[in-house]
């Protein structure tokens, strides 16, 4: 198999996020697609590893907030390499709550919609949810973030969990072993923060 030529799929970037009883929480996701049109329907692939995936299935549904290409990598690096099992990730940004009851991040934002789940399917290690658009909101109008855009410009990673994870084999340096970031220096400066997840000195391991 040609490995490379999973990096030609093209992808968004979004922050998947649902509640049950008490608990908010969310991922960052690049598998958001729109199914159906009549009515609309999205679906998303999560892992069932992730908490989110977890709240997803008790809650019957899920928020998808489309990122824009000026979102801060605290965004992504909070709910796209830390798990909520112990932490409130919203806890750090401004929040609004959707007609679901479940909260989003709108600041940086493109579009938010609220879907409640018809259906859901066992891929192996992860899980399809479809679901019906309940509402839908344009919240922004930067240029929204392709999975291309986080790469390139942005110099992002992407964690196992995943369903797009590719390890990375041929660089040398210190590799973050949080979100995979590869920082090529001989030595990391002692006060040096993962400029992707935010995480220091101590997560990178000599590669
Ligand atoms: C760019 C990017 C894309 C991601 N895409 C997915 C995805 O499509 N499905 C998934 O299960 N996890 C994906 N992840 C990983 C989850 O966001 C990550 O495992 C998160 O920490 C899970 O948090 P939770 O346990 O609170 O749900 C992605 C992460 C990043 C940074």
């Amino acid at each position: 198999m040609d490995l490379k030529s999973f990096y030609k799929i093209s992808y968004g970037i979004y922050l998947v996020s649902s509640n049950f009883e008490e608990k908010q929480n969310g991922c960052i996701s690049n598998t958001i697609i729109q199914v159906s049109s009549k009515p609309a329907k999205l679906s998303v692939t999560l892992s069932k590893d992730n908490f989110t995936t977890e709240i997803i299935q008790k809650s019957g549904h899920f928020t998808a907030t489309v990122l824009s290409q000026a979102v801060g990598m605290d965004v992504i690096g909070e709910f796209g390499f830390k798990t909520g099992k112990d932490i409130d990730k919203f806890a750090k940004f401004n929040t609004k709550v959707d007609s679901l009851g479940t909260k989003y991040i709108a600041e940086n934002m493109s579009a938010v919609f609220s879907c409640k789940v018809l259906d859901s399917m066992d891929v192996g290690s992860h899980i399809i949810f479809i679901g019906e658009v309940e509402e839908s909101n344009t919240i922004g109008d930067e240029p929204v973030m392709t999975y291309e855009y986080y790469h390139h410009v942005k110099n992002g990673t992407t964690p196992k969990n995943s369903p797009v994870y590719q390890e990375e084999t041929k660089k040398s340096g210190f590799r973050c072993s949080v979100c995979g970031h590869i920082e090529e220096l001989d030595e990391l400066p002692e006060n040096f923060i993962c400029p992707i997840c935010g995480n220091p000195v101590e997560y990178f391991e000599k590669i």
